[in-house]
């Protein structure tokens, strides 16, 4: 990726100066972002304190960390936001993890209907495929269940779900136990399998991490969604009324991409992020979320592209059918966009007139296209920061030694330069020699590697 250049070549006065403003609507100074930073941390604390807070800090249940020496066979469900996989883990003893894995893309009546009979389906034919089906004199499987979406939970296996996130909106869940929901589903199949950890996917990641590397304290999720999980003092978490564990500590699952849900008073909000949340499902909700994640950084573009058509600054003022319709830009065309480095920006012009069927467009259209991507997603890196120093700041004591942080996600993954505008931003929160102790890595497909490690560790107990 070339850096982008804010001066526009060959653009009009009028495209320039559109240009300008959405440049400084998208960059945020550094004052601003701690500005932000305080705000985050006062909810964080609140929801810490209290249940049913904007930012919901719920306890996982999860109070043990893994030596990396466990060793043996694990298995695990993880339900993302179009993917099911079950996976056998294989944990050699030395942080070592091999998995054998099965895919399943989630069916339209799954989606809306079906989802725990189509997760206990998947689960059977993975088990029957390998020959693997508990039969009546066989103990049960025991298996982690790794739901990416916000569950309030009631013990390590048991949580009801307080709101779907993310695409998926299966009535009927909200309020239940989905645990219970995907046991009874099997107890229809007669599938002799018990579901023994229920694992948010931000907390299998730190897991996952920490079987690596014991310095892991915190899991992020920078993909369709966004989520944090991270080590907790247990006397730090005031609405906790259960036992004390013996480690003195617990994971918390942040659920930080709600921050500013409701009140819209702190981030920065432009007409388009406010046009997206209007039209989206779950409207004054997941705020932050929408500003970062890979689900949203698409339609925000679109939103700022039909901005600049309608004002004829682009495209010559046409639009298309294509680009007419919600969603129809995948952030992964942004990311492809800033990664186009010909002199006439051949991959960008094949995007807009092919795939969006845009009928011809000028270099000044595409620079500007590129642009766009590039501010959206430089936003998004560095508001991402804003979490990773509220949560780290919340443990100062933690900094003073090597602190890892196990990150996975398609935006982490493969956006041109988002773990470098991420880990930058962050430095300039901390002190040298606290940032000179954290490190961050991509925690792969940590979800539901992690969720066998859970399920590992509660089957200890
Ligand atoms: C959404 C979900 C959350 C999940 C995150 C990342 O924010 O609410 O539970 O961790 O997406 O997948």
């Amino acid at each position: 990726m070339t850096a982008v250049d804010y001066k526009i070549a060959g653009a009009t006065p009028e495209q320039q100066e559109a240009v300008d403003m959405l440049v400084k609507q998208f960059l945020l100074t550094d004052s601003r972002l701690g500005e932000i930073i305080k705000e985050f941390r006062r909810r964080m604390e609140d929801g810490l304190a209290h249940d049913g807070r904007v930012v919901r800090m719920f306890p996982s249940y999860v109070t043990r960390r893994p030596t990396g020496s466990e060793a043996g066979s694990y298995y695990a469900i993880d339900l993302g936001g179009t993917n099911l996989r079950v996976l056998k883990v294989t944990l050699d003893g030395a942080g070592g993890v091999t998995t054998e894995h099965q895919k399943f893309s989630l069916t339209e009546e799954a989606k809306t209907k079906t989802l725990f009979d189509f997760i206990a389906q998947s689960i059977e034919t993975f088990l029957d495929d390998r020959n693997l089906r508990p039969t009546g004199q066989d103990e049960p499987i025991s298996m982690g269940f790794t739901f990416s979406y916000p569950v309030q939970q009631t013990s390590i296996n048991s949580g009801i779900l307080s709101q779907w996130t993310k695409g998926l909106n299966v009535p009927g869940c909200v309020g239940r136990d989905v645990v219970r929901l995907l046991q009874d589903a099997l107890l229809r199949l007669g599938l002799r399998v018990k579901i023994s950890a229920l694992v948010n996917d931000t907390v299998g990641t730190l897991l996952s991490a920490a079987y690596k590397n014991p310095a892991a304290q915190m899991g992020i999720i920078f993909g369709t969604g966004t989520n944090a999980a991270y080590y907790e003092n247990i006397d730090n978490i005031g609405k906790w009324n259960g036992p004390r564990p013996e480690s003195g500590e617990m994971v918390v699952n942040m659920e930080w991409g709600a921050f500013d849900s409701n009140d819209f008073a702190f981030l920065p909000f432009t007409q388009h992020d406010i046009k997206l949340d209007r039209k989206s499902i779950n409207p004054r909700k997941q705020a932050y979320e929408k500003m970062i994640s890979g689900m949203y950084l698409g339609e925000i573009a679109r939103n700022v592209i039909l901005w600049l058509a309608d004002q004829r600054l682009m495209f010559g003022g046409c639009s298309s059918e294509v680009l007419n319709a919600m969603w129809s830009i995948d952030t992964s065309y942004l990311s492809n966009a800033l990664e186009d480095t010909s002199e006439d920006l051949d991959e960008i012009k094949c995007i807009i007139e092919k795939t969006l069927s845009i009928a011809e467009t000028t270099l000044v259209d595409r620079k500007i296209f590129r642009l766009i991507a590039a501010l959206v997603g430089e936003r998004a890196a560095r508001l991402s920061a804003i979490g990773v120093v509220a949560t780290l700041g919340k443990r100062p004591e933690l900094l003073k030694k090597a602190v890892h942080i196990g990150i996975d996600g398609s935006m982490y993954e493969f956006w041109p330069n988002f773990d470098k505008m991420l880990s930058d931003t962050v430095s300039h929160f901390l002190a040298p020699e606290q940032f000179a102790n954290v490190s961050f890595g991509l925690a792969k497909d940590g979800s539901g590697v992690g969720a066998a490690i859970i399920a590992m560790l509660a089957s200890q107990e």
